[in-house]
């Protein structure tokens, strides 16, 4: 995507081929900061502090969290350390595993001399291969926003709603869920999204909300609460998120709300879709309850963090002293919840007939 002009991806190596940089996303919207990420342990901190976060980001990440780690120790034990390390970070997003699992296949048999530089290049092409995926999400999923716009009059726009950030900051570039929304936009298809906040960590109305800002495309960011209103009164005409995982039969892990929004879709005959790139899948899981789903900190629900003037982050309590928070970061929404699931090889049934059937090669595996 072009800020101000200028073209970014989420994640790079940096010009000296010494590091990687990225954006550091905790600083959102309010500052723009790119960050140095000058070793493994490093990238390791910057995906537990959500410098970076989002599925497939994640998985580029650790990605080249294990290409840093080959520079310093290029052993069989490094590897392996780097690796324990890596996946200790957060527990949903597959992609994590899917990440580490491909740069070991592609390490271990190598000798150490020569990981390192194969380290480097399978990262790239791994974020290469990340931004093609979502390009072709879009593709597919513009064509059902344009079936969509076709059934309402001209020039009412299609009203999309969507949950967390499954933006381009999410990804390597073009997002998941905002892919179809930006080609549509694109294409002249008038769209207007409401951005769910997306409470404790606000990456709807943090991250969604400069994203599409930036691009162009009307929006405005809901209260959490508000989507099932909205469906009611039929302003919302599809509903599009992203996953962090999705099992074999399609139950779909994303962002803690999004299977409230599902229920509120389904109650109110409003599409829900959900945009899965295939390294979001897990064939070994069927049913979405055997998903971990990552704790995080009840100080994120009873605090509120943002940001002054000056740029200071400042933290202020919203709830009395001593009522804590709960704070699971992910629910799971059962497959029959979800009209279609939107992936790079086209649209399928969330079922696992319709996932098989479009990627044969990765159920049998
Ligand atoms: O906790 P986060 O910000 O990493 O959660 C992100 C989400 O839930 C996204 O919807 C998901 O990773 C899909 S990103 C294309």
């Amino acid at each position: 995507m072009k800020i101000d002009g200028v073209p970014f991806r989420t994640i790079w190596p940096a010009e000296d081929g010494r590091a990687v940089e990225i954006l550091d996303q905790t600083l959102f919207p309010h500052r723009f900061e790119i960050l140095r990420l000058s070793g493994m342990d490093q990238a390791a901190h910057a995906i537990r502090v959500m410098q970076v976060r989002g599925a497939p980001l994640i998985g580029a990440t650790t990605a080249y969290g294990v290409a840093l780690a080959m520079r310093v120790d290029a052993t069989d034990a490094g590897l392996a350390e780097a690796c324990a390390t890596l996946l200790e970070t957060r527990p949903t997003a597959v992609n994590l595993h899917w990440a580490l699992e491909r740069m070991k296949a592609v390490l271990a048999p190598l000798p150490a001399e020569a990981r390192a530089e194969a380290a480097w290049a399978e990262a790239a092409a791994l974020c290469d291969e990340d931004v093609a995926i979502n390009a072709a999400i879009g593709d597919h999923g513009l064509e059902i926003i344009r079936a969509i716009a076709a059934k309402k009059p001209a020039g009412e726009p299609v009203r999309v709603l969507t949950h967390c950030n499954a933006g381009w900051l999410a990804t390597v570039d073009w997002g998941t869920a905002t892919a179809p929304i930006y080609k549509a936009h694109d294409a002249g298809i008038p769209v207007e999204v409401w951005v769910d906040e997306t409470r404790p960590r606000n990456q709807g109305a943090f991250l969604t909300a400069w994203e599409l800002g930036r691009h162009g495309v009307k929006h405005k960011v809901i209260v959490d609460n508000a989507g099932g209103h909205l469906m009611q009164r039929g302003l919302v005409d599809m509903v599009i998120v992203g996953t962090d995982r999705t099992t074999a039969r399609g139950d779909v892990c994303n962002k803690i709300g999004t299977y409230l929004k599902a229920l509120a879709a389904h109650d109110n005959g409003v599409p829900f879709y959900v945009t899965l790139p295939s390294p979001t899948l897990d064939f070994s899981v069927q049913d979405g309850f055997d998903i971990p789903i990552e704790s995080r900190s009840g100080r994120e629900v009873t605090h509120l963090a943002g940001m002054t003037a000056s740029g200071a982050v400042e933290e202020v309590r919203l709830t009395p002293e001593g009522s804590e928070g709960e704070n699971p970061a992910f629910d799971v929404t059962p497959a029959r919840l979800v009209t279609a699931l939107i992936t790079e090889r086209g649209v399928c049934a969330a079922t696992e007939e319709g996932i098989a059937g479009l990627f044969p090669d990765r159920a049998a595996a």
